[in-house]
């Protein structure tokens, strides 16, 4: 139920934290160690290729997943959009493993793939938040999200889950692999858990973005590069789904090779800064885009902002980031759909399960 909230999404947005924190408990051993099947450790310890298979909010969990893996682990991923796998059938590795990321389970593209897959004879491992779906049903091993019912059909606690267990499933894999970790998991994930919280109790500061930048505007660009790329293409798709602005996420490094010369007086451009290494060139996209009379919101993290920037997130390590950093995104959506009178928690031409291809 809603309890006193006015929407589904408001209190999904707000659950995440607690979404966080029990991962923790149900991923962590009593001593401290991650817990996981041995046969998924096995499968995850012999494949030489993962591939990631899903769609939309599920799709950009895969992203930041594979960014993860490969700064972690020594194991390749490719990310593939579920509807455009087999056509585009990639060439497989000799002992590939297939992961099917899907709040639901029973996305009828990722299912698509699936039976595909399992005609060949390969393993396929499912991350879906509905224990007992389609797609745990009919994959060889299946890891829970645990983020409970997820009404809204804009999947945003799902999405934050989906992250943290790709992490913890990378950081699992590196040590059966042997590679040290020169950080603990978990405490790590606690402190986003509370950076989260932070961000979600500064919600009239959102209300505030959203008036300034989106009250009257028919478009919307998200800028970032590396990770804050894949969450500038969630905010975006957030931002589309429920408010209906036209909003597209793009890496700042593309800016110059065309969607510049969409930038006029007034566009809205959020801009997402946490890592470290982009700082510089991503400060030189929000001077060329303002140059050209761009609205622009800043969104940095501590030690790397400056006092100017719109707002500013918790320090958390780099690579969690995007468990912290689409908060504000989720919320800029959610209010932007509000004042608009959108039915937030029902957009329109959407179903929150796809069950045709
Ligand atoms: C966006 C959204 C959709 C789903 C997509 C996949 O907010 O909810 O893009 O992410 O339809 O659904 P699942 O994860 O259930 O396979």
């Amino acid at each position: 139920e809603k309890g006193p909230y006015p929407h589904y999404m408001l209190k999904e947005i707000d659950e995440q934290p607690f979404a966080i924190r029990k991962l923790i408990t149900k991923y962590q051993n009593d001593i401290g160690e991650i817990a996981i099947d041995e046969d998924i450790r096995e499968a995850m310890k012999e494949t030489d290729r993962i591939y990631i298979i899903a769609c939309g909010t599920s799709y950009h969990a895969g992203l930041v997943g594979k960014q993860l893996f490969e700064r972690i682990t020594n194991v390749p991923v490719e990310v593939h959009i579920a509807s455009e796998f087999l056509y585009n059938r990639p060439l497989l590795s000799s002992n590939p493993i297939f992961i099917f990321i899907s709040q639901s389970g029973e996305t009828a593209d990722s299912r698509g793939v699936l039976v595909e897959i399992k005609k060949s004879g390969f393993r396929a491992l499912a991350l879906t938040n509905v224990p007992g779906s389609t797609l745990s049903r009919e994959s060889d091993y299946t890891l829970n999200t645990y983020a409970g019912p997820e009404i809204a059909v804009a999947s945003t606690k799902a999405y934050t889950a989906q992250i943290a267990v790709l992490a913890i499933l990378a950081s699992d894999c590196a040590r059966n692999r042997g590679i040290q970790l020169n950080f603990d998991l978990f405490l790590e994930l606690g402190l986003a858990a509370n950076a989260m919280e932070i961000l979600i109790n500064k919600k009239e500061k959102i209300e505030e973005i959203v008036w300034k930048y989106l009250s009257v505007s028919r478009n919307c660009f998200f800028i970032g590069r590396s990770v804050d790329y894949y969450v500038g293409l969630e905010g975006a798709l957030k931002l589309k789904e429920i408010s209906y602005i036209q909003a597209e996420g793009f890496a700042g490094g593309e800016l110059k090779h065309g969607t510049i010369a969409l930038i006029e007086d007034g566009t809205p451009v959020i801009a997402l800064l946490t890592q470290p290494q982009v700082k510089g060139n991503i400060r030189s996209n929000v001077q060329e885009v303002m140059a050209r009379g761009a609205n622009v919101c800043l969104i940095s993290m501590e030690g790397i902002e400056d006092k100017n920037d719109q707002l500013v997130i918790p320090y958390i390590h780099e690579y969690l980031t995007p468990l912290v950093s689409i908060i504000p995104l989720q919320l800029i959506a959610y209010y932007a759909a509000l004042y608009r009178g959108c039915d937030v928690d029902k957009p329109r031409n959407l179903a929150k399960s796809v069950t045709v291809e």
